[in-house]
């Protein structure tokens, strides 16, 4: 039997909080409602987090009120503290993820709190997931390299993962924020941060600044992880990583696992159209 590879969807997140353009809402919920067709587990949707940090995500409940639904797809959202996660709650949203930093610097720029503030602001989410039922995942960001910090150290990495493991996140994402990483760093990352968590609970979320996201992913899939979070059209960046490209597009992770012989059960065509739509919704 193939063995399979899940792209988890972050276009209409991680790639639309960055374009300059404010895109209407029912722009994003046409995309959604693309990639639900296009065979994704999961996608997420949107962020409840303050509109004075990201203006582009301010209409999170109506994307999520306007979005059909397809059986079967987990529609995720970012939920940087309780406030988010009760709009999370009340928008319906399937699971929630939690972001922390492996490096200081991001997450002042990022969340206004130093990583030991921001982790003491997801507890009250876990505890409320927890009696809610509703699953969290968890992000690293800066896992090899922070625009402030430069090169983070994998034992500063591996820290912030363990943390996001003992709040019980079903799944930690390590993020390339920047999109710097190196096969090499990204590898050595890798297997310190599996120590704590088994690659078949990690993801990676490789950004392509340095156009070495797929080798990064290669090098993943080499360490056991089945999991990769891209964005169709390679949208995206993070509006508080200064020189963040784009995440590494789906349609370009699809060819390269399929070419490598993994299921993706993905719709190549459909993901194609919802790439073209993407690379539309960022020109205006
Ligand atoms: P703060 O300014 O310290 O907090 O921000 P605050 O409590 O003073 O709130 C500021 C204002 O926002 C207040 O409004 C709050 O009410 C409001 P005011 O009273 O001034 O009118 N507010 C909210 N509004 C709606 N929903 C909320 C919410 N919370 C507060 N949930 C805070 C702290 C965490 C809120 C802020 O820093 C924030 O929202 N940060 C999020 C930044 C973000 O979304 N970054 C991008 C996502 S992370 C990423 O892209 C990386 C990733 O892709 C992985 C990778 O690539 O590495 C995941
Ligand atoms: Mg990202």
């Amino acid at each position: 039997m193939p063995d399979t590879v899940e792209i988890f969807e972050v276009g209409p997140r991680d790639g639309l909080q960055n374009e300059a353009r404010l895109i209407p809402a029912s722009e994003k919920i046409a995309l959604v409602d693309l990639l639900s067709r296009a065979g994704f587990r999961r996608i997420e949707v949107t962020s409840f987090v303050s509109p004075k940090w990201v203006p582009q995500m301010a209409d999170a409940a109506e994307v999520m009120a306007g979005i059909t639904r397809a059986p079967g797809v987990s529609y995720a959202v970012l939920t940087p503290n309780l406030r988010g996660y009760q709009g999370a709650r009340a928008a319906g949203a399937d699971e929630v993820a939690i972001f922390a930093s492996a490096s200081e610097g991001f997450s002042r720029a990022n969340l206004n709190a130093g990583i030991a503030e921001s982790l003491e602001r997801f507890a009250p989410i876990v505890a409320a997931a927890r009696a809610d039922g509703v699953p969290v995942r968890g992000y690293v960001s800066c896992v090899v390299e922070c625009p402030f910090d430069g090169a983070v150290p994998p034992g500063d990495v591996a820290r912030v993962v363990a943390a996001l493991r003992d709040f019980g996140c079903y799944e930690v994402s390590l993020g390339d924020t920047i999109g710097r990483g190196t096969p090499e760093a990204v590898d050595a990352m890798l297997a310190r941060v599996s120590e704590e968590v088994p690659p078949a609970r990690l993801a990676g979320h490789f950004h392509d600044t340095g156009g070495r996201a797929l080798e990064n992913v290669d090098v993943a899939l080499a360490r056991g992880l089945r999991v990769f979070d891209a964005a169709v059209g390679g949208l995206g960046g993070c509006p508080y990583a200064p020189g963040a490209a784009g995440n590494v597009a789906t349609e370009a992770v699809l060819a390269h696992v399929t070419a490598a012989g993994f299921e993706t059960g993905l719709d190549a065509e459909t993901v194609g159209l919802a790439a073209e739509m993407a690379r539309t919704m960022r020109t205006g």
